[in-house]
C-alpha cells in the first residue's frame, strides 16, 4: 500500500467534515511534495463547505494557504530542493490543498520562507496576498494598474489616493501593503477602532471607523485630499461596504470587489467594477502571479510584505472545523486562523 496520511475530508456536498486517511501523492513535473506544518483558513473554505462552490468532486479536501517542508521535487524543478521551508497557494483539487498532512504544490506559485519567519507566519500570506495583488494589478480580474516591481522607480502611482475598505481583513492588510509599494498616497482605510494600530502598521496613512456612512467618510476624506479617488478596494464587499465604496469613487474610477457586485456599473462610460478571482491557476492571472511569486521570498525577508497576525488552532486538522464556524459567525478580527496538520491525533 502506498504511504498514507491524515486528511480532513468533506464526504459529500453540504456534508460535515470527517477525519480520514488517503495516499500521499507523488509530485509530477513542475511540482513539489510538501509536508504541511501550517495551513491557514479562509472564508472561501466555509463557503465551499456550505454551498459546494468550486468543488468538482467528492470527497473533497479544502484549504489554500500552505506552509511546510519540501519532501520531494518533480521533474524540471530547479529552484527548490528537499528540506526547503516553503509557502504555497493551493488549488481547488484534492492533491493540492492544505487541510491534510502532505500536499503537492506548483513550483511557480511556491516560495521559500525566509529564516526570520515561522511556518505559521508564512501560511497567512498566499491567498490574502494573491487576492490583493490580482485586485490591484490584474488586467482581467482587477484594476489593471502596472505592478510596481515591473517598472522603474519614480513611475509609480505617487500622490494618488486609494481607499481600502476593511483594512484589518487578511486581504485588506495585503492591499494596504501593496498600495504602499505602488506609491499611493494617502492610503485611507476602514476597520473597527480596535484595529487602528494594526492597519497603520501595515501602511495605512488615514484610518476611519468602519461604521461611518459613505457621506460621513466622504466629508472626512475631503478635509485632507481633494484628489479624485480613482480606486476603491473593497476587501469586505458586503452590500453596505460596496455602497460606501461606490459613493466615494470618482467618475471613471474602479471599485475592486472580492465578492459579487451589488452595485451596478454606470452605463456607457463611468465608474467600473473589477471583480476579483484570485486563483493563480487561471490563465488570466498566470503571468502576473508567476511574476509576483518570484518576488515573495524577497518581499517577506525585507519586510516589504508582513504576514497577518495569527492564532493557532488546537487539535491539528480537527481544529479547522471550529475555526471555520467562528469565521462564518464573523468572530475573526485582524487575525488569521492557522492549523497544524502534523498535530492531528
Ligand atoms: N474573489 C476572490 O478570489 C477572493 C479571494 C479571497 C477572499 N475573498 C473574499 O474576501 C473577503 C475577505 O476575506 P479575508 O480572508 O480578508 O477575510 P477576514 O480576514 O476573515 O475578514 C475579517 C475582517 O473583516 C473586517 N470587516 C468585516 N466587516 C467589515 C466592514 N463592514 N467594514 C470594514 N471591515 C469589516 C473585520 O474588521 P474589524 O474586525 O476591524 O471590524 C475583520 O478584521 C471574504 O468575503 C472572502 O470570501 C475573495
Amino acid at each position: 500500500m502506498s504511504p498514507q496520511q491524515k486528511a480532513l475530508i468533506l464526504p459529500k456536498k453540504q456534508g460535515n467534515f470527517e477525519l480520514s486517511s488517503r495516499s500521499i501523492p507523488s509530485p509530477g513535473p513542475g511540482q513539489l511534495l510538501v509536508k504541511i506544518q501550517s495551513a491557514a483558513l479562509n472564508p472561501v473554505d466555509y463557503k465551499m463547505k456550505d454551498t459546494g462552490m468550486f468543488v468538482t468532486h467528492y470527497p473533497a479536501i479544502l484549504g489554500s494557504d500552505i506552509a511546510g517542508v519540501v519532501e520531494a521535487v518533480g521533474e524540471g524543478v530547479k529552484n527548490f530542493r528537499k528540506g526547503d521551508r516553503v509557502l504555497a497557494h493551493g488549488a481547488f483539487t484534492n492533491d493540492l490543498t492544505g487541510f491534510q498532512q502532505y500536499t503537492l504544490t506548483v513550483a511557480s506559485f511556491t516560495a521559500k520562507i525566509p529564516s526570520s519567519l515561522s511556518f505559521d507566519n508564512a501560511a497567512t500570506v498566499p491567498v490574502g496576498l494573491d487576492t490583493a495583488l490580482v485586485g490591484l494589478y490584474g488586467k482581467e480580474y482587477g484594476a489593471g494598474i502596472t505592478p510596481p516591481w515591473t517598472k522603474s522607480a519614480g513611475d509609480h502611482e505617487s500622490k494618488k489616493p486609494i481607499v481600502i475598505l476593511g483594512g484589518s481583513s487578511s486581504v485588506g492588510s495585503y492591499a494596504i501593503q501593496l498600495a504602499r509599494l505602488s506609491g499611493f498616497y494617502p492610503i485611507i482605510t476602514t476597520a473597527s477602532n480596535s484595529n487602528e494600530d494594526l492597519v497603520r502598521n501595515f501602511g495605512a496613512t488615514h484610518f476611519f471607523d468602519r461604521n461611518l456612512s459613505g457621506q460621513q467618510l466622504k466629508a472626512a476624506i475631503s478635509k485632507f485630499t481633494d484628489s479624485p479617488i480613482e480606486i476603491v478596494y473593497d476587501a469586505v464587499s458586503l452590500p453596505e461596504t460596496q455602497s460606501v465604496g461606490w459613493e466615494l469613487l470618482a467618475e471613471n474610477g474602479t471599485l475592486v470587489l472580492t465578492l459579487y457586485a451589488t452595485v451596478k456599473e454606470d452605463e456607457g462610460k463611468g465608474r467600473k467594477i473589477a471583480q476579483i478571482f484570485a486563483s493563480p491557476y487561471v490563465p488570466q492571472n498566470d503571468e502576473l502571479c508567476r511574476s509576483s511569486w518570484s518576488m515573495v521570498e524577497k518581499w517577506l525577508s525585507e519586510g516589504t510584505i508582513q504576514p497577518n497576525n495569527h492564532e493557532v488552532l488546537p487539535n491539528g486538522l480537527e481544529g479547522i472545523i471550529g475555526g471555520l464556524e467562528r469565521m462564518k459567525l464573523g468572530q475573526i478580527s485582524g487575525t488569521k486562523l492557522v492549523a497544524h496538520p502534523q498535530e492531528t491525533q
